[in-house]
């Protein structure tokens, strides 16, 4: 979209959500509702977005990068919100603005250029957005006079009989002319039923002014869903997590139940994957085909190849190959990359490290900040001793090496390709390729010495 620019109203706060964060970064599944928002005005390519926002709003900031910021120092309303946004308007000099809220994620592309086309189509001076719900309440009703013609947006708390009756709400989402907005953004007037600035009497506005106004009619009933409250949170999460299912089991995605089942909306899957019960993947995960992941596991913005097993483990930041088995229990930390056809196995951690094809990390093992060759075999109880107690070091570990049980690997070290490591080693020197290392005392044996010592107890007995 050329010559268009944007602003999201984001200067409510979380009281009704009785939290000490901005009500916009509250999330549903794992993402800010802003968020949302924000991801979908870029996939418009909508540009320059200014957001408005709540004095020390850091986080919200922090948030939203690229975008330009005006604050609203008193929350009077949606219009004197948009009010504090016409310098950017001035600045940004395009000829059309889309106004959304920042509590409405589900707001779709869709509905957005639907409106846009016909705002050029008509040449109005504002189109909004609308949808007919068989429960209107609470939202701002679109008032139709003759012909059908748009005449004005009533909210709920001012409206009478007759127009609470009507379900065609207001979505939230409008695209202005600038030049109406610059002429008569200031000529809205709290005389309402909160005293506030309605951004909505733009539409009365323009009727009077002889302005044409219209109305997109989605079909999308989610369009508007917001949350003001925790349970209305709670209810945008549970939307969400079925549409996310409702799109993963049209790609072919295997999912038998869907209890503790929550997945983000940008998580990809292929086809033949089994989610199990209680798997929960975080941000931005994509995973292959023909994998079982869970039951009870947690991905966090990572990679998994195709044919994998992950079985109750938790894996974050990181890349995992194709036929790798993981789990029970297995804690993959940031940085890591776990090649084909490895296997991580019960009780083990890996950190910031690569671990190569093929190679067994069977059980209850840390691998922290290594290089792990392919074709190794760490022994049960594997620990590399990465840290000093101010400083980290790494372990490089060769291709075919074979690691006992029980042997500590202290970092900086190097073991050479296809060498050998007693189980019970304490390995501080570099091990040449091919090599066997034992650090360990040898074993003492004293021949009938438990016998000897009851003898010896029964002698000083009185
Ligand atoms: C608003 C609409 C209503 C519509 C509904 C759709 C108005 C007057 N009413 O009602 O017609 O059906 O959204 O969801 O616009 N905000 C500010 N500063 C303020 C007040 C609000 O930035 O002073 C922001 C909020 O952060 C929020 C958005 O504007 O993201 C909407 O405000 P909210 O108070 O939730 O409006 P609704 O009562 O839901
Ligand atoms: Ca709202």
């Amino acid at each position: 979209m050329e010559d268009v620019c944007a602003v999201i109203l984001a200067a409510g706060d979380g009281k009704r959500m009785k939290s000490s964060r901005p009500k916009v970064l509250c999330e549903v599944l794992f993402r800010p509702m802003i968020g949302w928002i924000k991801d979908t005005l870029a996939g418009c390519g909508i540009k320059p977005v200014c957001a408005v926002i709540a004095p020390g709003a850091d986080e919200v900031q922090a948030a939203l990068p690229g975008f330009s910021f005006a604050v609203q120092h008193e929350k009077k309303g949606t219009g004197h919100a948009l009010m504090q946004a016409l310098p950017f308007l001035e600045w940004c000099g395009k000829t059309d603005c889309l106004v959304v809220y920042g509590d409405a994620p589900f707001l779709d592309r869709e509905s957005i250029q639907g409106a846009y086309r016909l705002h050029k189509q008509k040449g109005t001076g504002v189109t909004l957005v609308s949808a007919v719900l068989d429960d209107p309440t609470g939202y701002g009703r679109i008032v139709r006079g003759e012909g059908g013609v748009v005449t004005a947006i009533t909210e709920q708390k001012d409206a009478d009989e007759d127009i609470l009756k009507i379900k065609e709400i207001n979505a939230g989402a409008y695209w202005f002319s600038v030049g109406f907005l610059l002429r008569f953004l200031q000529k809205i007037s709290p005389q309402n039923a909160q005293n506030e600035y309605y951004l909505t009497d733009l539409v009365a506005i323009a009727v009077q002014e002889g302005i044409p106004v219209a109305a997109y009619q989605t079909d999308n009933a989610m369009v508007a869903l917001g949350a003001n409250d925790r349970a209305g949170l709670l209810k945008l999460n549970e939307t969400a997590r079925k549409m996310v299912f409702e799109k993963l089991l049209d790609a072919g995605v295997e999912i038998t139940a869907t209890d503790g089942v929550i997945i983000s909306a940008e998580s990809e899957i292929g086809p033949d994957t089994a989610i199990l019960p209680g798997t929960i993947l975080k941000g931005k995960v994509k995973i292959g085909t023909g994998c079982v992941i869970g039951p009870n596991t947690k991905i966090e913005e990572s990679t998994v190849g195709d044919g994998c097993t992950i079985n109750a483990s938790q894996v974050e930041y990181s890349t995992i190959g194709a036929g790798v088995r993981m789990g029970p229990f297995a804690h993959v930390r940031p940085d890591s990359v776990i090649k084909d056809r490895a296997k991580i196995g019960n009780f083990v951690e890996v950190k910031n490290s690569t671990i190569g094809e093929k190679t067994s990390v069977g059980h209850m093992t840390y691998v922290g900040d290594s290089d792990v060759g392919d074709r190794v075999n760490f022994g049960c109880g594997t620990v590399t001793v990465n840290y000093d107690g101010t400083n980290k070091f790494r372990t490089v570990i060769g291709d075919d090496c074979f690691i006992g049980c029980n042997a500590n690997l202290v970092a900086p070290v190097i073991l050479g390709e296809n060498s050998y490591i007693a189980a019970g080693s304490t390995i501080t020197d570099e091990v040449p390729k091919g090599a066997l290392a034992i650090a360990r005392s040898r074993q003492t044996v004293k021949e009938n010495w438990v016998q000897k010592r009851k003898e010896q107890k029964d002698s000083e007995e009185p």
